[in-house]
Order: C-alpha cells, then sequence, then structure tokens
C-alpha cells in the first residue's frame, strides 16, 4: 500500500474510523458510501474522503468504500494487526480496572503482567494475571518481550519507573498519572487523563446552561 506521510489529526480520527467500521462488519454491511458514513459518524463526507486518500484511494467513485478493506487497512496503520505485550505498573483500583477489561485483548494488546509494591496486593491474581513486586520489573520485561507499560500509580512515583522502564527496554508508556513524563525520542508516551476529558464535558454543559439561563431570561423581559 502506498503511503503518504499521515497527519496526526488524521491519526488521531482514526479509532474512531475503525470503531463505525467494525460495527458495520458486524452489521454484515460489505460497503458504504462517504456519505452515509457520514451520517452515521456526523461528520461531513468529505472529512471523511479526505481522511481516507491518504492511504490511496481505498474508495471507488459511486461504489463506496470495501467495509472489510478498509478496517484491515486501517488495523495495519494503527498497528493493531500485531501482538503487543502489556504491563501495568500500579495495580490498585485503576490498575486492576484495565487489566479487567478484556476487549483490548481483541485488539491485540496482551496483558502479560502487574506489578505493585504493596505486599498485600503482591501474589493475587486478576483476571488470570498474577501481580508481582516491581523488583521483577527488568528482568520480566526483557523475558516477555513486553513493548508498552501502562503506568498507573501515585504521580510522585512515575518518574522514578518511567526511567527504569525506559532501561529495561520499554518503547511505549501508556501514562495515567498526572504528570509529564521526559523520555528520549525513541520512546512514546501517550498521557490519558479522564478528568481533562470531563472538564472538557463541563464547559459544554456549563455553555449551554448559560445558554438556556439567556434565553430565560430575554423571554422573561418579552412578557
Ligand atoms: P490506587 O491507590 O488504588 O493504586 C495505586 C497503586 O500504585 C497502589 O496499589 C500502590 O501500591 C501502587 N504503587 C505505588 N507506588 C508504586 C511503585 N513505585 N511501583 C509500583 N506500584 C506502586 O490509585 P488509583 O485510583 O488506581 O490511581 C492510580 C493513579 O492513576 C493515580 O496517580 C491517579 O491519580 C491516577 N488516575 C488517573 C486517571 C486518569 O484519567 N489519568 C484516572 C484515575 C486515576
Amino acid at each position: 500500500m502506498e503511503r503518504k506521510e499521515i497527519s496526526k489529526a488524521v491519526i488521531t480520527r482514526l479509532p474512531r474510523y475503525y470503531r463505525y467500521l467494525g460495527e458495520l462488519l458486524e452489521e454484515g454491511v460489505e460497503r458504504i458510501s462517504s456519505n452515509d458514513l457520514s451520517i452515521r459518524m456526523k461528520v461531513t463526507a468529505s472529512q471523511i474522503r479526505q481522511d481516507l486518500n491518504n492511504f490511496g484511494g481505498f474508495g471507488q467513485q459511486g461504489y463506496g468504500y470495501n467495509v472489510k478493506y478498509l478496517y484491515t487497512e486501517i488495523a495495519k496503520i494503527l498497528g493493531i494487526d500485531r501482538q503487543h505485550n502489556l504491563i501495568i505498573i500500579g495495580s490498585g483500583n485503576l490498575g486492576q480496572a484495565i487489566a479487567n477489561y478484556a476487549n483490548f485483548e481483541r485488539r491485540g494488546f496482551i496483558v502479560k503482567g502487574m506489578f505493585d509494591v504493596n505486599p498485600r496486593l503482591i501474589g493475587l491474581v486478576v483476571r488470570g494475571i498474577e501481580i508481582r513486586g516491581v523488583e521483577e520489573l527488568e528482568k520480566f520485561i526483557v523475558e516477555h518481550e513486553v513493548q508498552i507499560a501502562a503506568l498507573t500509580i501515585p504521580k510522585t512515583k512515575a518518574p522514578e519507573i518511567a526511567d527504569r522502564l525506559v532501561k529495561a527496554g520499554i518503547k511505549a508508556i501508556w501514562n495515567f498519572a498526572h504528570v509529564d513524563l521526559v523520555v528520549p525520542d525513541d520512546v512514546v508516551v501517550e498521557n490519558v487523563h479522564l478528568s481533562e476529558s470531563l472538564m472538557r464535558l463541563s464547559y459544554r454543559v456549563s455553555s449551554m446552561q448559560d445558554e438556556e439561563t439567556e434565553r430565560r431570561a430575554q423571554g422573561q423581559k418579552q412578557t
């Protein structure tokens, strides 16, 4: 497949295309036009055509997109057509919730191990995965060819653990701790902050409430 340099904005949108295409496949839909996809996804058809053109003509004029092909190609671009071994550092509430979410495995993310410092947690088993002491970290990463580490530990501990992970050969950190990590260029960090998402939601709901109050005030003035 011919591949142009894909912008970050497009990459950010690809998981959403992937999810919708997966749903279409489950419904047995084989082809879909950019117009129909645009109605489902609530984005413009021209945006869809522009985004998907990045990968060299998935669609054919008047014929639509081949759903299976597009789904497979997007999976390749996102790298979820292969297996990624993952570990979770910090096996508290969030770490265990992630370990318990079996669906990641459908996308090729295999939780190989969990780690913690709390002796009361070490030795427990979550969905078949044993929680180990962090002293085993480096050896485990090498032996299990781990690429990705989810950091679900307090922010004060995250930089030190990140350094250890990098030295042990980890290439990607899925960072839930509320701290910006400093890592070498060949290591990628994806920060996930639910509270930021909640703040964006708060902004939107507050704006709606303000508009409603404004409308009511205008209505009262007119009566
Ligand atoms: P928790 O207290 O239930 O779990 C944290 C675990 O990390 C504990 O089991 C603790 O023993 C362990 N831990 C502490 N130091 C460690 C170290 N050096 N190595 C290995 N394990 C260590 O807390 P919870 O609720 O699971 O949250 C975990 C972290 O994730 C916190 O930093 C929290 O602020 C953050 N968080 C982030 C969210 C996000 O959207 N980014 C959402 C919820 C929590």
